[in-house]
């Protein structure tokens, strides 16, 4: 019966002008003639065809060249003699590029044992194409040349062609062809489906197997006739057979101007083959094509018709009348029914007076091309990386697919709705040496690459900053020189890359001043605290890049009451929160959630302007700080939101990070994880570490991480996120005393970089600039000044507004007492003179720097991180000295604004203000002398 899913197509062609004619030379582009085993960078022209071949070395970097044993020379030819064998590996590929990407090609390998290795021993492999099975080679006779042929949709801009050992024997290849088809030819074949030759074949009288040019695809169509078979008449015509321009196969003239036909009028054609097996078991589905045309005028009173039969049963539905010198085709537009036996009968009607003929005929199995290989731009990166370094063991084929043959060395992720991605690639001690290729630079998905402890050479390539996935880059240990390109140190500073350098004996660290490297430690150290960072919050955040929209004027502005506010998030308690969990997704709460994790609101870490803190265990267990804004409180909604709308978009290890947050109705609460060691303010008070206080390197550990935090807002957010109340109960600190910045309430993003207007002000008494309290412009630098008064906090362990009895600032505090010229008398005693007293003046320096009045001169918040990190230094070096050495080399900056005289000001201008303690706390009309101190520098 027939099959009903079968559709069938006869192609009455219209009358066609013009002739194709044959192109004298393949299109160079995407065509590749390679005769595999021949010596490196040969090339030579074949007479008859004209077409170039080219030795295989620049193709595949695996496997060896032999030529095939004399005994068997007779039996090749040019394209045979030599071959490639893999006798190591289990996948080894040929890789051939500039192809154009979703475009059909004719794919070819040839294979003749000629007993290469003398072993006399007969292989059975797989072919791939990419990532897909393309046949088995079952190499039966030495002697005998094997051809495979596919045509299929390739993917990319390269093809993969790979042999894959299964165990029976070496893989080996004499040649590999490919060429582009026109992608409206064989409309059988699609992305997910290619063709595997099994027989193209030519009736008639031919010279031998038609090919290039007389096939301008260079199909090669064996000739089926049996000369001796006296049942068969030939025929041919020299006249041209017409076709039309869109013809979908294109059939060769040559082989549509010959058929054949049987010589007994009432015989049939017959032909039929058998399926084998698949590997996997099951039996492969078929396409048929079968071409016709009238080569001889047939009299008025005669006709040539006839039935095309498959299995006894009618294929074609109606009788097939072949047109005179028109090309025709019947063809299968599917895959044809699967059966155990394909036998075709073509059969002449009752009222036809001609026997049938038939001209030319192609049979296909039909393959998958649906496994799709890792992304296409990865996979080009690797396979380029891989040549460039002559990388070998299992780098063949796709880098990630399958699973089973991933790259040594390489991670992979597999989506259902992506393409395969590199994201790992530990390459540290693979013998790399060279330059960094930059085709590193194109694994756009890369998390983690560790080129560490090779032999790379040159300096970093810049476009490695272009890795926005990237959170670490290891470097270590390699002969580079230059310093970092500046789009990787923009990701270092803002947290988002740890780099790691060291041990590059010619590399700077020092940005400008290109010397060699002393003190391996100086960047080591602040780049080593982003990687806790890299790792546990990043990787999990897609958006790592600080993206504040401006608000609209007054969204967020608030009237305060300074006295109020220096009662804000009074903790009461453990802590806060902490951003160290991986958690990030921000989730949304509803009420009844937080009832539960709370336990009902049952134990209270603090209370602020807000409302309360309350801490909550989630499902997971991760303990959380949940602030709840409370009913009562509508003044605190607009901060909310502040606080939440900056929380989502700003990640960095030394902001505290949200986990969630809650708009229930009336209620609104954000979610963040739990700060076990509270507040910088309790710290420094001994009200918590059980009554302990934080040694010098712990208070310049918390200096630096929360300058890095501030920096991360005003330069790694754009626009930059003016914080405004930076003070040591908004720095928190979890298990490992690492700070971040918390509370977001009253941060303002602010659109050009200079001044945002604003109709109230905000901040905490005692850390409020002066500037800003003149001008009620905020900009950056009342960060600043607020941070200079959080560092005399460190040093001093006295509070931003000391009752001496009467209120006085810090800051007035501190330069009282240096004008003795005695740093002594301002350290916090509690540190027990277990401190670098440079490292201690050099602090303090700074910190009298960015409470100078006109913010102009004020450091920057970058300025400071390097600053706080020299001090680090200072205070290592200290302990170094005690330990071990004399001569100690202090820093080589010569930052201009570290002279004490930049912070000399005579301005006396009194903000007029209702509070008494506020006057005290920002004249400066002294500057410390710098006769008694020891030098900072
Ligand atoms: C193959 O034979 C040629 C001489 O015909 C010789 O020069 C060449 O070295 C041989 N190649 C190999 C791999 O044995
Ligand atoms: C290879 O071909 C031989 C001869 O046709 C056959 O006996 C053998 O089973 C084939 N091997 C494989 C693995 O297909
Ligand atoms: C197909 O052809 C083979 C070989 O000629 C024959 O043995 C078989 O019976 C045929 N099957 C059908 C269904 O005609
Ligand atoms: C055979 O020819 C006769 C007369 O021309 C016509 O009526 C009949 O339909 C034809 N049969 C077939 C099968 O084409
Ligand atoms: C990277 O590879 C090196 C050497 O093979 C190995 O020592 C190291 O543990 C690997 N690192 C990771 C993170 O897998």
């Amino acid at each position: 019966m027939m099959e009903r899913s079968l559709q069938w197509l006869l192609l009455l062609l219209l009358f066609a002008v013009g002739v194709l004619q044959s192109r004298a030379q393949p299109d160079s582009k995407g065509t590749y003639y390679i005769n595999c085993g021949i010596p490196p960078k040969t090339r030579y022209v074949d007479n008859t065809t004209n077409i170039s071949y080219d030795a295989d070395d620049g193709f595949t970097d695996s496997g060896s060249n032999h030529n095939i044993s004399a005994s068997y020379m007779d039996s090749g030819h040019g394209r045979t003699y030599n071959v490639r064998a893999f006798p190591d590996g289990v996948r080894n590929c040929y890789t051939l590029r500039s192809l154009v990407a979703g475009s059909k090609y004719l794919i070819r390998a040839t294979f003749m044992y000629g007993n290469y290795d003398g072993l006399s021993k007969l292989a059975v492999f797989d072919l791939h194409i990419g990532v897909n099975f393309w046949t088995t080679v079952n190499i039966t006779d030495p002697s005998h040349q094997v051809t495979k042929e596919a045509i299929v949709v390739v993917p990319d801009e390269f093809v993969q062609v790979c042999l894959i050992n299964t165990g029976a024997g070496t893989p080996f290849i004499s040649g590999l062809d490919l060429r582009p088809l026109e992608n409206r030819l064989y409309p059988q074949v699609n992305a997910t489906q290619g063709l595997v030759q099994l027989a193209r074949l030519n009736f008639g009288p031919t010279n031998g197997t038609i090919r290039f040019p007389s096939d301008p695809y260079d199909r090669m169509w064996d000739t089926w006739i049996d000369a001796n078979d006296t049942r068969w008449n030939e025929i041919s015509t020299r006249d041209l057979v017409q076709k039309e321009d869109n013809d979908p196969f294109d059939p060769p003239m040559a082989v549509m101007q010959t058929a054949i036909r049987p010589r007994n009028a009432a015989d049939n054609i017959q032909m039929y083959w058998e399926p084998e097996l698949e590997t996997n078991g099951q039996t492969r589905g078929f396409i048929a094509i079968f071409y016709f045309s009238e080569l001889e005028s047939v009299p008025n009173n005669a006709s040539r018709q006839f039935y095309i039969n498959l299995n006894g049963v009618l294929w074609l539905p109606n009788f097939f009348e072949p047109r005179y010198l028109k090309a025709d085709a019947v063809y299968a537009t599917q895959t044809m029914e699967k059966n155990r036996w394909y036998n075709i009968s073509i059969d002449a009607t009752a009222n036809s007076t001609l026997p049938p003929l038939i001209n030319g005929g192609e049979v296909f199995f039909v393959i998958s091309t649906a496994n799709i290989g890792t992304n296409s731009e990865d996979a080009s990166a690797m396979i380029t990386i891989k040549t460039e370094y002559q990388v070998k063991n299992n780098w063949m084929g796709d880098p990630c697919i399958p699973k089973a043959y991933v790259w040594d060395r390489l991670t992979c992720t597999y989506s259902i709705s992506d393409r395969a991605r590199v994201t790992r690639s530990n390459l540290s001690a693979a013998g790399l040496s060279g330059d960094i290729s930059s085709s590193f630079g194109n694994l756009k998905a890369i998390q983690y690459l560790d080129l560490s402890n090779n032999n790379l050479t040159g300096s970093i390539p810049d476009v490695l900053s272009q890795l926005s996935s990237m959170r670490v880059l290891d470097l270590t240990g390699n002969q580079l020189i230059g310093s970092i390109p500046s789009g990787l140190l923009k990701r270092v500073q803002d947290g988002s890359l740890d780099l790691r350098y060291g041990n590059n004996p010619n590399f700077c660290t020092n940005g400008n001043s290109c010397q060699p490297a002393k003190r391996k430690s100086k960047l080591a150290i602040y780049i080593a605290v982003p990687i806790v960072l890299v790792v546990v919050i990043v990787s999990v955040t897609t958006l790592l890049i600080c993206m504040l929209r401006p608000k609209k004027q007054g969204s967020m502005e608030k009237s305060l009451n300074p006295q109020n506010e220096t009662t804000r998030y009074v903790s009461t308690s453990g802590g806060y929160w902490d951003n160290s969990s991986l958690q990030l997704e921000n989730r949304w709460f509803t009420y009844k959630e937080l009832e539960k994790i709370t336990n009902n609101f049952k134990q209270v870490l603090g209370r602020g302007g807000f409302g309360y803190v309350y801490h909550g265990i989630l499902e997971d267990g991760t303990q959380v700080a949940v602030k709840l804004r409370s009913e009562s409180s509508n003044q605190g909604a607009k901060e909310f939101l502040v606080e939440a709308q900056i929380l989502t978009r700003i990640h960095h290890k030394n902001l505290v990070s949200m986990i969630g947050y809650c708009k229930d109705g009336v209620y609104m609460a954000l979610v963040y994880e739990y700060m076990s060691k509270g507040t910088l303010q309790e710290h420094i008070a001994g009200e918590n570490n059980n009554g302990g206080y934080l040694t010098w390197r712990e208070r310049l550990k918390i200096a630096l991480e929360s300058a890095q935090g501030l920096e991360y807002l005003h330069k790694g957010c754009n626009p930059p996120v003016i914080y405004r109340d930076v003070k040591a109960t908004n720095i928190l600190l979890n298990t490992r005393l690492e700070a971040k910045i918390a509370d977001f309430g009253l941060s303002k993003a602010f659109n050009n970089d200079t001044h945002v207007s604003t109709n109230a002000l905000v901040g905490t008494l005692g850390y409020m600039d002066l500037e800003y309290h003149a001008t009620m412009q905020p900009t950056t630098k009342s960060d600043v000044y607020s941070f200079g008064v959080v560092l005399l906090e460190l040093v001093t362990g006295k509070r931003a507004i000391l009752h001496n009895p009467n209120p006085v600032s810090i800051i007035k505090w501190v330069q009282q007492r240096l004008i003795q010229g005695n740093i002594e008398d301002v350290v916090d005693t509690h540190m027990h003179s277990d401190y670098d007293v440079n490292s201690v003046w050099k602090v303090t320096n700074i910190a009298l720097q960015c409470i100078v009045q006109a913010s102009t001169q004020r450091p920057t918040m970058t300025d400071m991180v390097m600053q706080i990190q020299e001090c680090i230094e200072l205070e290592d070096g200290h302990r170094a000295i005690r330990n071990a050495y004399n001569g100690f080399n202090t820093s080589d900056s010569t930052d201009p604004n570290s002279s004490y005289s930049t912070y000399v000001t005579d301005q006396s201008d009194v903000v007029d203000h209702h509070n008494a303690a506020f006057e005290t706390e920002h004249i400066l009309r002294t500057a410390p002398t710098l006769g008694t101190g020891p030098a900072a520098r």
